[in-house]
């Protein structure tokens, strides 16, 4: 019985703790990164867009950041690290990104100050999990 009560008081704790990755990525990166569309949509409609889509940004970050033993929990966490980092310090030397793209947006303006580390954490684990197994075509 006590470890019930014990519960009760501490799971709306850790729930205001957890930030909502979705929530994060709405209200900071929405605006240039479009959740998701196809290529050739995306073409199309270039000229309006800012960056390049999230969902291709995803695939991108996950296919050309390899690790040696292919463990998807340490791939996960690093791709993470990346993300975190490059929020704060966006940068055309650890751009991933392709040429034609940097050349199209340029390169992110830095978010430094902007986040918390919880919501670096959450808004990059989302876009992590987010593609599972969809790709940018
Ligand atoms: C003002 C527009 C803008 C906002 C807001 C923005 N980005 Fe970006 N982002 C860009 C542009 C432009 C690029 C492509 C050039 C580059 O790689 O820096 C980019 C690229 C990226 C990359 C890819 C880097 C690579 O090497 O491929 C990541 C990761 C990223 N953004 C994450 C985020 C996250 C997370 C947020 C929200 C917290 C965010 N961005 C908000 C403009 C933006």
């Amino acid at each position: 019985m006590k470890n019930f009560t014990l519960t009760l008081v501490f799971t709306p704790i850790l729930l205001l703790a957890s930030s909502d990755g979705y929530e994060v990525y709405k209200k900071n990166c929405s605006t240039c990164h479009i959740e998701t569309i196809s290529k050739n949509e995306f073409v199309k409609n270039i000229s309006t867009m800012k960056a390049p889509p999230m969902i291709e940004v995803s695939n991108q970050l996950k296919n050309q950041i390899m690790i040696k033993n292919d463990d998807e929990d340490v791939h996960k966490k690093v791709v993470v690290l990346f993300i975190k980092n490059y929020i704060d310090n966006p940068n055309l030397e650890y751009s991933l990104c392709n040429p034609p793209a940097i050349e199209r947006f340029g390169v992110m303006p830095s978010k430094k100050g902007k986040l918390n580390d919880e919501e670096k954490e959450a808004v990059a684990e989302w876009i992590y999990d987010r593609y599972e197994g969809v790709q940018f075509k």
